[in-house]
């Protein structure tokens, strides 16, 4: 099954995932290709292009790649910022440095009317829409036409309607600009002619058929880690191929309270998922004895993961595939235009040194989905929403929250005070504002009172962040009575802990988890 589907160029801008985001949430498949990569349109399946920004300049040729045949397809073509001033550069126009650069809001005016623009305007002609531009069109293509200027651009709005190419100035899919959805609407419905084709639904069906396609009487290992993605992964896999699926759950020790039963009832009880699971709680402990450095923890700790997993899935006989939640966003394929952007690390859940020592292949089912979308098809597949909607949690695990050497006792401690912190925030309905919370156990000791004796304890640090993506975050604010009967909770029922502390730094310059 091909899916028709609208492709995004990229030319580096910091937006063009949102582009993609847009189009998807209109309801229509989009791809994103590198601009330095050719389109196969041998397929049909490309129903129209949308051009993206970027930070170069149209006339720096050795930089920019630009494919002709893109024109010559008889697709309709929508250029944006950057990708209005290649088009118009690529037909004959001319583009130059503007005198006035635009950045932010500026109010645009309408000029002519086009199938682009409906619903846009204001009643006025007006509109007001987010720039970021130092070059502009200063001479029109052939046979296209001024659709809407402002007072330093004169071209904001073009097309050329017979061809049906579109170019565009500013930036409609930031929500700064007004009324912007309904350009990107109006391109794919009325000049795309594009139909709804990207629900939940039609995701799982297409995915499932492809890991059909793509593993057939193969068999398939998954790293269940208990998150989002891998528990998303290891469904849809399991809804494709049935018993030729084994995950593996490895137990490090160093889980929330209780999250290896729950993963265990899940998966192995409710889902009938083949499921090895392992408890390596005690060689994870014995191997981070007395590790203070927050790097070798990390290393420690993903090396034998990645030891143990291995020993476990040879014990399969014939695995050819290796199941990974990839998502879309650690794909894209952009840095090299602006060497700006960097990749994500990824962290050892994704086991990412595996395939190649083990010769397997790998499976990535969600590699064109955003985070919610993974969400949404996890629901279509009937997973839990409290599986679906946690709070992200780290490889690591707890040792990234025990600064300096941790032992089971400094571990239980903390499982305790954090199964206190998560269950406040169920109860008093907070959980879901709150993009990560999590508690900590400080290695310092200090002085309390308890009762008439004398107490000599560890601290307790609760951090609460809300984010967009994690990579930068501010912390949440709580009331008063819910910090007080946390705080209470904790200090009254857990042996060890005898102060409570709330960390108010954002990321930057802190970091979401302490080490
Ligand atoms: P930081 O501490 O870097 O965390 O601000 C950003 C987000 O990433 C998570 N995190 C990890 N996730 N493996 C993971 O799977 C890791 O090694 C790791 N380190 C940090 C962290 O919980 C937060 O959501």
């Amino acid at each position: 099954m091909s899916l028709k589907k609208i492709i995004i160029i990229d030319f580096g801008s910091q937006f063009t995932q949102l582009i993609a985001r847009r189009v998807r949430e209109l309801g229509v498949y989009s791809e994103i290709i590198s601009h330095k990569k050719k389109i196969n349109f041998s397929n049909k399946d490309v129903i129209g292009i949308i051009l993206s920004g970027g930070p170069l300049n149209v006339y720096q040729t050795k930089k920019v790649s630009f494919d002709k045949k893109i024109l010559n397809q008889d697709i309709p073509v929508l250029g944006i910022c950057f990708g209005h001033q290649i088009i118009s550069k690529e037909l004959g126009g001319k583009v130059k440095q503007s005198k006035f650069r635009e950045f932010g809001l500026v109010n645009i005016k309408k000029n002519k009317e086009s199938v682009l623009t409906r619903n846009f305007f204001n009643k006025d002609g007006k509109n007001n829409v987010w720039m970021s531009h130092s070059d502009q069109v200063t001479k029109l293509p052939k046979n296209f036409e001024k659709i809407a200027s402002s007072t330093n651009s004169k071209f904001c709005i073009i097309q050329n309607k017979y061809k049906k190419f579109y170019g565009i100035q500013f930036h409609p899919e930031v929500t700064h600009t007004h009324n912007g959805i309904k350009l990107i609407k109006n391109f794919l419905f009325s000049i795309c002619k594009s139909k709804k084709n990207w629900s939940s639904k039609e995701q799982k069906e297409k995915i499932i058929e492809e890991i059909k396609t793509q593993v057939g009487h193969s068999k398939v290992i998954c790293a269940l880690s208990g998150g989002v993605d891998s528990s998303v992964v290891a469904k849809i896999i399991h809804k494709a191929i049935g018993k030729n699926l084994t995950c593996i759950f490895v137990n490090t020790g160093l889980l929330r309270k209780n999250e290896e039963i729950q993963v265990i009832k899940t998966f192995k009880q409710k889902l009938k998922i083949k499921l090895i699971y392992v408890n390596a709680k005690n060689l994870f402990i014995k191997k981070l004895k007395k590790v203070n450095d927050p790097e070798k923890k990390r290393k420690i700790i993903g090396n034998l993961f990645i030891k143990i997993f291995e020993k476990y899935s040879k014990k399969i006989s014939n695995i050819k595939y290796l199941a990974q939640g990839t998502l879309y966003p650690d794909l894209i394929e952009s840095k090299s235009v602006t060497g700006s952007q960097t990749s994500k690390i990824k962290s050892h859940h994704n086991v990412g040194g595996l395939p190649k020592k083990m010769k397997l292949k790998l499976v990535e089912p969600v590699k064109f989905l955003f985070k919610d979308e993974v969400r949404k098809l996890g629901e279509e597949l009937g997973l839990s929403k409290e599986i679906l909607y946690r709070h992200p949690f780290p490889g690591p695990g707890l040792a990234i929250r025990i600064p300096g050497d941790i032992d089971e006792n400094k571990i239980n401690i903390l499982k305790e005070a954090d199964n206190i912190f998560i269950k406040s925030l169920y109860k008093y309905n907070l959980y879901h504002k709150i993009w990560q919370a999590y508690a900590a156990l400080l290695p310092v000791k200090t002085v309390g009172v308890m009762g008439d004796n004398r107490t000599y304890e560890h601290i307790c640090l609760l951090r609460a962040i809300t984010s967009e993506d994690g990579m930068t975050a501010d912390f949440f604010n709580f009331k008063k009575d819910f910090m007080q009967d946390v705080s209470n909770q904790i200090v009254n029922s857990i042996k060890g802990i005898n102060r409570v502390v709330y960390d108010v730094t954002s990321k930057p310059p802190s970091t979401i988890e302490l080490e």
